[in-house]
């Protein structure tokens, strides 16, 4: 575990959309280093929860703190540079890009100059561009997709897309990665590759959220998790503990899942 990956504190987060709950009193601590797991069944809140964490939704209520210090996730900028990352549930990519260029734009929000710089190419610019380039080529290499750096992002298999994604959201040194169902589209081979990108990461002193469907990829890494239902947390604790709990077999059973 390392001293920067960051600690998540959230106490008591609502949010409604128009009459519907989508998170109804959720409290949940993800401590430094952990790679911390979020399911439930679909429309149980889970992508809202991450909207909220990462500023793109402004939750009802709420308490939110990063190592005990708290941030409010009102700029989808500021929650960047407090050192939260993110990955989405509806793969956001720049097709017509190359995988290279997808992992540079992820990098310059935190350089210097910026994209503007960038495009204007002057010499502290050029230099930096040189960093930042060499900088997503290491990112891809360390998804694991270093091969395609010059295949355009909308040419990449599902998976590929999803590891893309995730070097994307790595380019901003994230103390604390959110991973919006990053195995979803992937082959068996490719889901052990993730788990394995995943322990890297956790490794290398970042915090990991993970929400996915894929229950034993989930129970195989979490350390700790959370299960939704309808806007609430049902359970929470350790995976092999979740199995057997009685709330979230019947919102798996009752929701037509098979877990
Ligand atoms: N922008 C939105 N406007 C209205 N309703 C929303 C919006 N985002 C999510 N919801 C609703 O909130 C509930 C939770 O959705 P979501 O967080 O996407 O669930 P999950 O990711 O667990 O499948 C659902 O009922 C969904 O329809
Ligand atoms: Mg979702």
């Amino acid at each position: 575990m390392s001293a920067d990956a960051l600690r998540l504190t959230v106490s008591g987060a609502n949010k409604s959309f128009g009459g519907l709950s989508a998170l109804s009193d959720v409290s949940l601590e993800i401590r430094a280093g952990e790679v911390y797991g979020l399911i439930g069944p679909n429309g149980a809140g889970k992508t809202t929860f991450f909207n909220v964490i990462t500023g793109l939704y402004k939750p009802d209520s709420g308490r939110f703190e990063l190592n005990g210090r708290e941030y409010s996730p009102t700029s989808v900028h500021g929650v960047a540079k407090a050192g939260i990352a993110r990955t989405f549930q509806n793969i956001r990519l720049f097709n017509a890009m190359t995988a290279l260029e997808n992992v540079m734009v992820g990098r310059y929000v935190r350089t210097r100059h910026g994209l503007i710089g960038a495009v204007l190419r002057l010499p502290a610019e050029r230099r930096e561009e040189h960093e930042i380039e060499t900088r997503a080529r290491e990112l891809l290499d360390y998804v694991g997709i270093g091969r395609f750096e010059d295949f355009t992002a909308g040419h990449l298999s599902y998976g590929d897309q999803r590891r893309l994604e995730i070097a994307r959201a790595l380019a901003t040194d994230p103390l604390l990665l959110a991973l919006d169902e990053p195995a979803a589209g992937m082959n068996a081979t490719e889901k052990v590759e993730l788990t394995r990108l995943l322990q890297k990461i956790r490794g290398d002193g970042c915090t990991v959220l993970l929400i996915e469907h894929d229950v034993k990829l989930v129970m195989g890494i979490c350390d700790r998790m959370t299960v939704l239902d309808y806007g609430r947390v049902i359970a929470q604790g350790l995976p092999r503990d979740m199995l057997t709990h009685p709330k979230v077999i019947e919102a798996y059973l009752g929701a037509g899942a098979t877990a």
